[in-house]
């Protein structure tokens, strides 16, 4: 049997909301485990405590209790510094509304990572270049976003989140701000992704885009319900 690394691994996490007396238990006891090259997509109605998941996935928040491993780490108990490190170096993150810088270029705006982690200069620029070639912009470094079509926006954003060659790549609705033909160019280019080695989770309402994926797993109030193999 090959042994598959795990990249994700998380063991009942909890997370409970305080709201002064009150209470929200958003997801209560969550087993996850994503391998290397996997690409998976979560669906479930809202509420049920998908954004919730990634934030935590994604180390920009902590569980209540529980366990989490990020690429082999114990990160459920680090400092805000630690997950802020954590996040440069391991993860990339995709957002429905693209979350660029609107008064740099494509290669400024995907040089930003680089810039976090004091990589020098010059191989930032060969860097980040290359990161725009792999999604196809290699012809577009010096334009502005309000200089490139909502596509070539979130390819944009996909070269930075791909910049540091993140263990994981998240993406929260990563065309939901987006036409269905330039919707389809954005998960053809994830499929390429994909295809290369790069592990995915993505969160969608769409049960069109979340076909795309190896797995898709359920949440319902807080809880996986039902998992699929395709
Ligand atoms: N900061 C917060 N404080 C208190 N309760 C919260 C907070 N964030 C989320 N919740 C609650 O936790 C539950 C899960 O919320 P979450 O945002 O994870 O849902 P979601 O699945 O992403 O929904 P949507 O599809 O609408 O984005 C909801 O009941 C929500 O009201
Ligand atoms: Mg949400």
């Amino acid at each position: 049997m090959t042994a598959v690394a795990p990249i994700v691994v998380m063991e009942k996490i909890r997370r409970v909301y305080k709201m002064g007396p009150t209470q929200v238990e958003a997801l209560k006891g969550i087993d996850l485990e994503i391998g290397e090259g996997e690409y998976v997509a979560i669906m479930g109605p809202s509420g049920s405590g998908k954004s919730t998941l990634l934030h935590l996935v994604g180390c920009l928040d902590r569980p209540t209790s529980g366990r989490y491993f990020l690429a082999g780490q114990e990160v459920s108990t680090l400092t805000d510094d630690e997950l802020a490190h954590i996040r440069n170096q391991k993860l990339g993150f995709v957002f429905q509304s693209f979350h660029l810088l609107p008064r740099m270029s494509a290669l400024r705006n995907v040089e930003q990572p680089l810039i976090y982690a004091r990589v020098p200069a010059g191989e930032r620029r060969r860097r980040a270049a290359e990161a725009l070639e792999r999604v196809h912009l290699g012809h577009r470094l010096h334009h502005k976003p309000n200089e490139l079509s909502g596509g070539e926006r979130q390819r944009v954003a996909i070269a930075r989140a791909l910049v540091n060659g993140p263990a994981l790549l998240l993406a929260d609705e990563p065309t939901g701000n987006l036409d269905t033909a330039t919707g389809e160019e954005i998960l053809a280019l994830f499929d390429e992704l994909h295809r290369k080695g790069t592990t995915i989770l993505l969160i969608t309402h769409d049960p069109e885009v979340a076909r795309r994926a190896q797995r898709v797993l359920r949440i319902r109030d807080g809880a996986f319900v039902q998992e699929e193999e395709r």
